[in-house]
């Protein structure tokens, strides 16, 4: 299935979401200018360099779903969108994917070198804890719990435990167990944790915090498959980073080990799963459900 019929206009969510979440990253993070301003300028360029947003926006999407307000949950959505952007310039450093583009441009490390690009992704890492400080806490979920929440997402359990699965993966035959094992971790960790927090920024109920992990954990996955799917098919131009890569440098992948065929199979059934655990939304977790079919049917 993975086609859903709705007059959800998703273009323009897109566009105003992306449009207030830039707006509120600007005003988060130290400008170009100040001291030193090397580092300011180096977290920028790579923040700055027209990501899709998609941490974002299903962060919003999911307390639009149950209720909340968007100022409530924005600065839960810049502190993902943080942690996304520093996992994307460490992953490309020589020492991890060696990539020498992201997002249409030169890698971080390529225009400013490994040292300033670490030092860019320590601080963007730091500085989304310092503007997740900023949200408020709720009945259900106290201040604590929303950190807690981007922590462990991003921490040596689940982001960086996937990192780490994914480099020494490299060159090795996995099993589909193993490649999934990588997957929730280094992907669906943090798309999990950003619909989950979209959901606790409206003080959801535990029912619908339940279907929101369901949805973000089937989304995740189908996310990276994707991704994996993306890098055999499409070209660098379209995609902003180099092509071809997980073949060259024999990345653990779903079409390497299960082929194109089967990996397109699988995202279309992971992201079915999602739209069901949408059903106890009735209706009103439009954008979700439109955000999940642009994400399988994405062409970058
Ligand atoms: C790329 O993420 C890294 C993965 C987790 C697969 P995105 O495809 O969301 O990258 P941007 O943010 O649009 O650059
Ligand atoms: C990146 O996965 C995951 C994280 C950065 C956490 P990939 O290495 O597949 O992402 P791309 O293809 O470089 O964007
Ligand atoms: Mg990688
Ligand atoms: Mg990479
Ligand atoms: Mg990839």
């Amino acid at each position: 299935m993975a086609a859903k019929k709705s007059s959800f206009d998703l273009d323009q969510f897109l566009a105003t979401r992306t449009e207030a979440v830039n707006a509120a990253l600007d005003k988060f993070l130290p400008s170009e200018k100040t001291k030193p301003a090397t580092i300011h300028k180096a977290m920028r360029y790579s923040l700055f360099a027209g990501g899709k947003r998609m941490r974002p926006a299903v962060l919003l999407a999911a307390a639009a779903a149950c209720g909340g307000t968007e100022a409530a949950a924005m600065p839960l959505a810049c502190a993902v969108e943080c942690i996304h952007t520093y996992s994307l310039i460490h992953d490309d450093l020589p020492a991890m994917d060696n990539d020498d583009f992201r997002r249409g441009k030169p890698t971080n490390h390529k225009v400013f070198g490994d040292g300033i690009a670490v030092l860019a992704g320590d601080a963007l890492l730091t500085q989304a804890f310092e503007i997740a400080a900023q949200a408020k806490g709720w009945p259900r979920y106290s201040h604590k719990d929303l950190i807690l929440e981007i922590a462990q997402a991003s921490g040596s359990l689940q982001l960086v435990a996937g990192q780490v699965a994914d480099l020494e993966g490299e060159g090795k035959k996995l099993s589909v167990a193993e490649l999934r094992y990588i997957h929730e971790r280094k992907t669906s960790a943090l798309l999990c944790c950003s619909v989950r927090l979209g959901g606790m920024s409206a003080n959801c109920t535990p029912a619908q915090l339940a279907a929101l992990t369901d949805f973000g954990y089937h989304v995740g996955l189908a996310f990276q498959v994707i991704d994996d799917i993306l890098d055999v098919t499409q070209t660098s131009e379209q995609l902003g980073k180099t092509a071809g890569k997980d073949v060259a440098v024999q990345k653990a992948t779903y079409p390497a080990i299960v082929g194109l065929e089967k990996s397109r199979k699988i995202a279309t059934q992971l992201t079915d799963k999602a739209f069901a655990a949408l059903d106890i939304f009735k209706g009103k977790a439009v954008a979700l459900e439109a955000l999940a079919e642009f994400l399988l049917k994405r062409d970058k």
